[in-house]
């Protein structure tokens, strides 16, 4: 039967703090112990306990999410993940991808999102460990993570990453939230900020279910002569927000803050509210924006970050509830003219009596970020997305960074404390969420290519049956299709610094990327005054990957190792 909506109240998750308190009250190193464990959780009043994976600090208190990690700026944060999963995985793992290869187990290692961090504590994908760490993978180091927490306050998540397996321990369970703050800058903006009852992570993500309740991912694949049980996007029909399916949340009139992720695989949400309500955007992934942007809906791909601020007091008078929902068609942007239904994502319950409301958004947030000056960048690289197919079906079998695999020698291998424009030509009918491990970024321009379909043509003629050789594209004529195309607007509240950005179908995206740390400029300094260096050896360790993070493409191959010079 179907499940009914707004029957659970939406749970907050446990708060772990990333810092301890010294004798002296200062703040010192946090030093955690995460582990990931084999348990049940309760998604919907009426289904019975679904088996998951799931972080927690202990077996019984493990949450899916897993809770919410709150760390302070410049108080590094120890954490050591511990695997305590079964021998094997309860969900389909199609060894047919490039994937970890334990003896036994179940492989994971942990990516914080957004987190500027050595690679040896970055989660690299072939860093992998099973239970009790019987099989390692070749990067594997240690357990123990560092997170310097040397970075502007704003919303991170941490997830598995293990190499073609991201896609099934995330479904599993394997996420959860991840905040940096800095307590005094916060405080002066007015916004509610210290988390608590008005400042909310939402963790949203798609499901479907069996009728015994539990995880249902199609076990066959769409090519399965070439990967028996792989899918090129996974999508559910539950929506889950912090774990529990359709719930409600009883606000007051008055100013909450959310940070909204969609941690789902595959699915686009386009939000908007009922009653006419709009949102405030404060921040765009890990960084507050210079000013406040009002909108009444936005689309959010896998794994961005919105973080709103929304007014109960504009509800009227006589309704009683306020419904956040997503008419984002599944997959993105799907087939030109087709329009999805409006969904229900969850319910807010707006209380009848006014209140008096000390929180404000200011018409300023944290405008002293440098801005992105495409001046700046010392070389342009190019990063085609394509897809491949074989058989003679229409149906794929992978997706490549430039026609090469992931073990293909790296080819990205920027400078640090330099800037670097990227040209991100997407071959593809899907939008691919583009994320870069350690930068952040800020999308100068989207065109669409010009003819695209003959480059296609051409491209799929060309010896590595794809953009591989940069000269088959060069022979395809690639500058005449990049130039000159019809221009898309950066939605405003994506114009600051992000680290996924939403590369549309036939077009061409220009990101300055920035690889040296984001710091706030003093008025009198000019330009290049900072050394550029991240405070740890960013050359050390296995080094960093950049990936499309719908995680059925990721797991596929839409994934590039990336490596930091000096
Ligand atoms: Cu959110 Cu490489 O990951």
């Amino acid at each position: 039967g179907r499940l009914e909506k707004f029957v659970d109240e939406l749970p907050d998750m446990p708060v772990l703090r990333g810092y301890g308190v010294g004798e002296g009250g200062q703040l010192v190193a946090g030093e955690l112990t995460v582990g990931m464990y084999d348990t049940t959780w309760k998604f919907h009043r009426d289904l019975p306990a679904t088996r998951v994976f799931a972080y927690g600090t202990s077996k019984e208190t493990a949450t899916v999410p897993g809770p919410t990690i709150a760390a302070t700026r410049g108080v590094p944060t120890r954490v050591t993940w511990t695997n305590h999963l079964p021998p094997r995985h309860f969900l389909p793992w199609d060894r047919s991808l490039p994937t970890a290869r334990p003896s036994t187990g179940v492989p994971t290692v942990v990516h914080l999102h957004g987190g500027v961090q050595q690679s040896t504590s970055d989660g690299h994908s072939m860093a992998w460990f099973t239970s009790a760490f019987a099989s390692t993978g070749p990067h594997f180091t240690s357990p123990a993570y560092t997170y310097p927490n040397e970075q502007p306050p704003g919303n991170l998540w941490y997830h598995d990453h293990a190499m073609g397996l991201t896609r099934v321990n995330i479904l599993a369970g394997l996420l959860g939230a991840y905040r940096v703050s800095d307590p005094e800058a916060e405080a002066r903006l007015g916004i509610p900020s210290s988390g608590g009852e008005f400042d909310r992570n939402l963790v949203l993500f798609d499901r479907d279910f069996t009728s015994a309740g539990a995880l249902f991912m199609n076990a066959t694949g769409n090519n399965p002569t070439v990967h028996p049980q792989w899918q090129p996007e996974y999508f559910g029909a539950v929506l889950v927000v912090n774990g529990k399916a359709w719930p409600f949340l009883r606000v007051r009139r008055r100013r909450y803050r959310f940070r909204i992720l969609n941690a789902s695989n595959a699915r686009f949400f386009k939000f908007s509210l009922s009653g006419g309500l709009r949102f405030v955007h404060v921040g765009s992934d890990s960084v507050y924006l210079a000013k406040p942007v009002v909108t009444d809906e936005f689309l959010l791909a896998p794994s961005e970050i919105a973080d709103v601020v929304i007014d109960f007091a504009q509800t009227a008078k006589t309704a009683g509830a306020v419904v956040l929902r997503s008419d984002a068609p599944a997959p993105y942007p799907g087939d030109p003219g087709e329009k999805a239904d409006t969904v229900a994502v969850m319910k807010f319950v707006v209380a009848r009596e006014p209140e008096r409301d000390p929180s404000t958004v200011p018409a300023t947030l944290m405008a002293r970020y440098p801005r992105p000056d495409a001046r700046e960048a010392v070389l342009t690289r190019r990063i085609a997305m394509y897809e491949y197919t074989r058989n003679g079906t229409d149906e794929p079998t992978h997706l490549y960074l430039n026609g090469l695999a992931y073990t293909d020698p790296v080819t990205e291998t920027p400078r640090e404390g330099t800037s670097e424009l990227w040209e991100v030509i997407n071959l593809t009918d899907d939008n691919h969420p583009l994320h870069v491990h350690l930068a952040v970024f800020a999308a100068l321009e989207q065109r669409s290519l010009r003819r695209v379909d003959d480059f296609r043509e051409c491209m799929r003629g060309s010896a590595s049956g794809g953009l591989g050789g940069r000269n088959d594209a060069e022979a395809c004529g690639m500058r005449r299709h990049l130039a000159g195309g019809r221009r898309h607007a950066v939605p405003r509240q994506e114009r600051g610094w992000k680290n996924v950005f939403k590369v549309k179908p036939s077009t061409v995206t220009t990101l300055l990327v920035r690889f040296r740390p984001l710091e706030e400029e003093e008025e009198d300094e000019v330009g290049e005054g900072r050394s550029g260096r991240f405070p740890f050896d960013v050359t050390a360790g296995p080094g960093y990957v950049y990936h499309c993070h719908i995680l059925d493409h990721e797991d596929n191959e839409m994934m590039r190792p990336m490596k930091i010079v000096r």
